[in-house]
């Protein structure tokens, strides 16, 4: 059979003769309902695109189909049959009897090239679902806002009440099964009509839905007007009833004087009115009336007014279809949402994460209203603009659209296969928003870590929102994830001990360097600690400890795993007891030289000058002042792999210059040191040396401590001093003009300079004096 192909110059200002026409696609419908093809579909990994895709195959076509993308949809599509191609070949026409490409490809795809040059039927995905609609009763629903959560509802009222339905809809919907559903049993077909790219004017529905008309995909439209223009021919082709909503102006202009045109909304003069709303956590109650007269009280388990505006719409097209009051209540009170419409991902006393598909501001506006009405404590929210053109034109309405947010990261643009503009980021709507009067917005240019930014942000009682169009439910998914092990953490260390996420490790590093740690963890019990890893142990997580930070160096990516930092409650107990001072692994090693001097016990000043905690001065067998901490210790508490504790005293232990491989694998709780009885100006002498030599010797600045070990033959810091590589530096990591061994912090270092840094001066001490230094730092963590 013959088939007229699609004109590819169709714009919306410029329609097609194909589009104009009363039956705009001859033999098409037959060709996709009766006949048995193969089909090939260009980018079909899309939300409408695979649905279509799905629609086919149950029509029994060989479907075949291309993407640069795979996702779940398309491996559920693969199991159904499709055969699916990750690049998009020329050959696929050849094979092919029939193609039909989403509006996201570009026109020099070379599928499209080949399918053209010879002739081969060619078709848009709106022609293909209007062609198939076409054999069936159709119902579109279409507006700007709500029409995938709309359409799902109408379909499932529809098969609720027994008629059957096929439908199509733009996302993945858990109550319906899937985006697409072709039953051969039903009369009717509801579909979500797109109007994105002018291609609503393909369809001659019997029943429209319109929900809402407003300034959107401006890189399309010139204008409101033209839009306009295009809802107006598909209403024109509509044979049945026109339902529109009342409530907006523009529906209410276009649709209001149509013959045959039946209202819904909140206003008096709508012919299905809603009244009384109450809205809940997760649902609303409302009453509906028709023209005047009392129909009943509707039951909503989907948040926000706007879906009861929504719901009002499908009360008021089943109504029409002659679906009894009672049996559209009892659908609509089962009715659960399409995936990304506030999908909750995470729920429990302290968090709700909530992921959402608003990109438009009345859609943010609508969300954040929702989700503040749930009343939690705070309301964080995530948002990743969608397309260039959309930041562009809608810039100042984003500005003002946050507003219900307490705080609000914002990421770059996904570009939805439209190229940059330039000037246009993330960033343009970061400015409106600060611009409008908003204090509590940041730029997180990396998608990748917006999770972290907002997981560190969290307070108990917070609801986390991500909201957009393109990929930014990942984030949430991977923050819901964490959260999970986070919340466990939390029953683990109790009320009084500390769990954060992507705590920035800079904040606990004393050069100031370092990426997050996945799970920070500040336990305060001995006890608690050993229940930490044994958690661990069992989740497969792995398990740092962490004191003052002073030794290390935590690459920029962060540690994966949990991050325990002892700190407070039990490892903070200082205890004297004759010469003995007892101390937890979270005292810090000058607190430990103070207590001394106060039982006055003398041989413990050379502490004074080391800015670590007790956990990691024995980690490290830590030093200054010619003296190292093992030289004090008379025994030492940990835990080990299993959270078994043990005592060890110090002539079990085996300890190296800056090494003690006990804690390479175990945990310090706390050690004993040992003093000998002094008088107080005898100490307060060997305290000032102390002082003295670190005022004069050593830099006061952000630094990790000396970053080498002593060589056996000379000094670390002599050595880069003599190789006169003082004062040289990679970005904002420098070596200290003050002692060679010091590398500074002068701003925003990252751990990629400093480790640089150490290359270099590691290389030039081979190469100019045959010496390996050692770092004695230490360095952990992933690069970035
Ligand atoms: N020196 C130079 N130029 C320099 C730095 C040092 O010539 O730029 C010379 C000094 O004049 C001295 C010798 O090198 O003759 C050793 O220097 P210093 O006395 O400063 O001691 P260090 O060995 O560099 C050690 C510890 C420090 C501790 C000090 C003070 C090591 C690797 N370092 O430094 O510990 O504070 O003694 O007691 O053992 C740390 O471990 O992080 C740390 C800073």
């Amino acid at each position: 059979m013959k088939l007229i192909s699609e004109a590819i110059t169709a714009r919306a200002d410029s329609p097609s003769k194909e589009f104009r026409r009363r039956d705009p696609l001859p033999g098409l419908s037959r060709f996709l309902t009766t006949e048995r093809h193969r089909i090939h579909l260009v980018g079909v990994a899309g939300s409408g695109m695979s649905g279509l895709a799905g629609l086919l195959i149950e029509l029994g076509h060989a479907v075949s189909g291309s993407d640069k993308v795979t996702t779940t949809e398309t491996e559920r599509l693969q199991r159904l049959g499709l055969r699916f191609h990750e690049q998009h070949l020329a050959e696929h026409a050849d094979a092919a009897d029939l193609v039909v490409f989403s509006s996201a490809i570009k026109d020099d795809n070379p599928i499209l090239l080949i399918a053209r040059s010879c002739g081969k039927p060619l078709f848009r995905r709106a022609e293909a679902v209007a062609a198939i609609m076409q054999t069936k009763r159709g119902i579109v629903i279409a507006g700007m806002h709500g029409k995938t959560t709309t359409s799902a509802m109408m379909a499932h009222v529809l098969r609720e009440g027994g008629l059957h339905p096929s439908h199509y809809v733009g996302a993945e919907i858990p109550i319906l099964g899937t985006n697409a559903y072709w039953n051969p049993r039903g009369e009717y077909f509801v579909a979500e009509g797109d109007e994105s790219d002018g291609t609503l004017r393909c369809f001659h529905p019997e029943h429209a839905l319109i929900l809402n008309i407003e300034e959107e995909h401006l890189d399309f439209y010139p204008d409101l007007t033209a839009i306009e223009k295009v809802f107006a021919q598909m209403l024109d082709q509509t044979s049945g009833s026109v339902l529109y909503n009342v409530d907006d102006p523009n529906t209410a202009r276009l649709c209001g004087k149509r013959k045959r045109a039946v209202s819904y909304g909140f206003s008096e003069q709508a012919d299905y009115r809603g009244a009384d709303v109450k809205l809940r956590n997760f649902g609303s109650s409302f009453l509906v009336c028709r023209r005047g007269k009392k129909l009943g009280e509707a039951t909503l388990n989907v948040p926000g007014e706007h879906n009861v505006h929504n719901a009002l719409g499908v009360i008021a097209l089943a109504s029409e279809l002659s679906i009894p009051f009672d049996k559209i209540m009892a659908s609509l009170r089962k009715f659960e949402h399409a995936r990304r419409r506030f999908e909750i991902k995470y729920a429990s006393d302290r968090f709700l994460l909530v992921d959402d598909y608003a990109h438009h501001p009345t859609e943010i506006r609508a969300t954040l209203r929702t989700a503040k009405s749930i009343g939690r404590r705070r309301l964080v929210t995530m948002f990743q603009p969608h397309r260039f053109s959309r930041t562009k034109a809608l810039c100042r309405e984003f500005g003002s659209a946050f507003d219900d947010a307490d705080r609000v990261v914002i990421t770059d643009v996904y570009p939805a296969s439209e190229p940059p503009i330039p000037g246009i980021t993330g960033r343009t709507i970061v400015d409106e928003i600060v611009r409008h009067g908003h204090h509590g917005v940041t730029y997180q240019a990396r998608l990748q870590s917006l999770h972290r930014d907002v997981g560190n942000m969290l307070e108990a009682g917070d609801l986390v929102l991500s909201l957009g169009a393109g990929n930014i439910h990942e984030q949430l998914e991977i923050l819901a994830a964490d959260l999970v092990v986070a919340e466990k953490l939390k029953a683990i260390v109790g009320e009084e001990g500390e769990v954060r996420l992507y705590e920035p490790l800079s904040n606990h590093t004393t050069l100031r360097v370092g990426g997050p740690a996945q799970f920070w963890v500040e336990p305060r019990t001995e006890q608690t600690f050993a229940e930490l890893i044994r958690f661990c142990r069992d989740e497969h997580l792995p398990l740092f400890a962490i004191g003052r930070g002073s030794n290390l160096l935590v690459r920029d990516g962060g540690i994966r795993g949990v991050v325990v930092h002892p700190h407070g409650g039990d490892f903070e107990k200082i205890e004297v007891d004759g010469f003995e001072i007892t101390a937890g692994a979270g005292v810090k090693l000058r607190q430990v030289a103070y207590a001394a001097r106060t039982a006055n016990l003398g041989g413990l000043e050379w502490m004074e000058g080391i800015p670590g905690t007790v956990g990691g001065g024995l980690r490290m067998n830590a030093g200054a002042m010619g003296t190292q901490t093992f030289e004090n210790v008379t025994r030492i508490r940990f835990l080990d792999v299993e959270g078994n504790s043990h005592v060890k005293n110090r002539d079990e232990l085996e300890v190296f210059y800056r090494r003690f491989p006990l804690l390479e694998k175990n945990f310090a709780i706390s050690a004993t040191f040992k003093g000998h009885p002094a008088e107080r100006a005898e100490i307060d002498i060997r305290l000032r040396e102390s002082q003295e030599k670190r005022r004069t010797t050593q830099p006061v600045a952000k630094s990790a401590g000396c970053i080498f070990k002593n060589p056996a033959t000379i000094p670390a810091g002599k050595l880069v001093d003599e190789l006169g590589l003082k004062n040289s530096r990679v970005g904002n990591a420098r070596v200290s003009r003050v002692h060679g061994n010091f590398i500074v912090n002068d701003g925003d270092a990252t751990a990629a300079e400093v480790l640089e840094l150490i290359d270099d001066i590691k290389s030039v001490a081979r190469k100019k004096r045959g010496i390996e230094l050692e770092t004695e730092v230490e360095i952990v963590g992933e690069p970035e």
